[in-house]
């Protein structure tokens, strides 16, 4: 099974504000359905409590959290990032969205960093964790500029580790 992890991040590293997403960019969301459509998705209880206690369409939503009683519609709910991922290693290919605390704990388990870096710098409260770039290879690399449905510019990189 391939780990991979997909984020935007900013300047500083702001992954999201109040348990939301800071900025509205339309490709980038739909350059997170194109990479996570069909998929198992991993994500942390503030995360999913983000999406508004709904799963995503067409997705296997996995939740971690601490908390025994916790039932989430749509989901499964584990107690551990290594459960999480045992659930899902028939797979080929799982994702693990976020946020901050859930990317913390499986950085260096990722093979695969899809990342989009807006161009700008924001205030937050969640940031994406440092990573040694050196561990990984650039393979892709595309610019989106500003335009009317998009506040920023971006890039979006796919970075693998190196063997
Ligand atoms: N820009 C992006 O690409 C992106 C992507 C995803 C999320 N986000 C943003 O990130 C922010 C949320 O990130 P966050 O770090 O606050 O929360 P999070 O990582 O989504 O969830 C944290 C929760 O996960 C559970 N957890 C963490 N470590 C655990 C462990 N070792 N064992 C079991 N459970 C564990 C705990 O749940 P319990 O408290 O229930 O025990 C904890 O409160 C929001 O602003 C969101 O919008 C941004």
């Amino acid at each position: 099974m391939i780990l991979k992890a997909i984020v935007a991040y900013a300047e500083n590293k702001v992954i999201g504000k109040n348990n939301d997403l800071i900025w509205h960019l339309p490709n980038d969301l739909k350059h997170f359905k194109k990479h996570t459509a069909g998929k198992t998705i991993i994500m942390g209880r503030k995360t999913w409590d983000s999406l508004g206690g709904r799963p995503l369409p067409n997705r296997r939503h996995i939740v971690i959290t601490r908390s025994k009683d916790f039932h989430a519609q749509g989901a499964e709910v584990t107690h551990s990032l290594e459960d999480a991922i045992q659930l899902a290693h028939h797979e080929n290919e799982v994702y693990i969205v976020g946020g901050a605390q859930i990317y913390s704990l499986s950085m260096p388990l990722i093979d695969v960093l899809e990342i989009t870096e807006v161009h700008a710098a924001f205030d937050g409260d969640a940031y994406f964790p440092a990573f040694n770039a050196a561990d990984f290879d650039l393979i892709s690399k595309q610019f989106h500029p500003k335009d009317e449905s998009h506040q920023f510019s971006f890039t979006f990189k796919t970075l693998v580790r190196k063997v």
